[in-house]
């Protein structure tokens, strides 16, 4: 069973979803470590209520993001990760994280990208007006939701379509990609052998 550490700043709700999927067993790793950039949100409590250990820290009490994600790796290495899965980490990964974990760390994004990188994607598709958006998964390198695509899902927009209900339409899609993606990418064989 590979363990795997989830990132978040936010509600958590992909987090959830990779935690009740490695619960139910569709997801074979054990989600061992949640790091979260914003104390007190919600993904903190979700990770409480199943027991996870949790690395919560906030970047003003570090030098800078060398001396946070060096403090990230240690607790990795702590709780044995072997994969990062990014789920609305709103931060760029430096090259202290990433040189560890290259090809080994995916992440979501609400659009289909290359279209709308970087904050705010479902207000950036309502505002180009676009008849449909969707979800990325990728890996994660040194860019702004630039890396290798691994999987793409469309979600139409409607006229009437709030930012509100989009990312509702948007965040079903995710709950059901994301874990699925990341079961494939640990579980695919690369020439190499097992993926991590
Ligand atoms: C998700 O929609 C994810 O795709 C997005 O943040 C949301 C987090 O929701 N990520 C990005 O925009 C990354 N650039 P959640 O906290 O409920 O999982």
């Amino acid at each position: 069973m590979k363990n795997i550490a989830v990132f978040a700043s936010g509600t958590g709700s992909n987090f959830q979803a990779i935690v009740d999927a490695s619960e139910s067993g569709t997801l074979e790793a054990k989600v061992t470590l949640l790091v979260c950039d914003r104390p007190g949100v919600k993904a903190i409590e979700r990770a409480e209520k199943h027991g996870i250990p949790t690395f919560v820290f906030s970047s003003k009490e570090y030098r800078n993001k060398e001396a946070f994600e060096t403090e990230i790796l240690k607790k990795l290495k702590e709780a044995k990760a072997e994969f990062i899965a990014l789920a609305g980490y709103m931060r760029l990964i430096g090259p202290t994280l990433l040189s560890q974990f290259q090809g080994k760390m995916v992440n979501i994004h609400p659009s289909l990208l290359p279209a709308f990188p970087g904050k705010d994607a479902i207000g950036q598709a309502l505002e180009a007006g676009v008849s449909e958006t969707g979800v990325t998964v990728h890996f994660v390198d040194n860019g702004m939701d630039t890396g290798p695509i691994i999987e793409q899902a469309t979600v139409p927009v409607d006229e009437n379509d709030t930012a509100e209900i989009l990312q509702q339409k948007i965040h079903k899609i995710e709950h059901e990609l994301y874990p699925k993606v990341i079961q494939d990418v640990l579980h695919t064989p690369t020439e190499k052998g097992e993926f991590v």
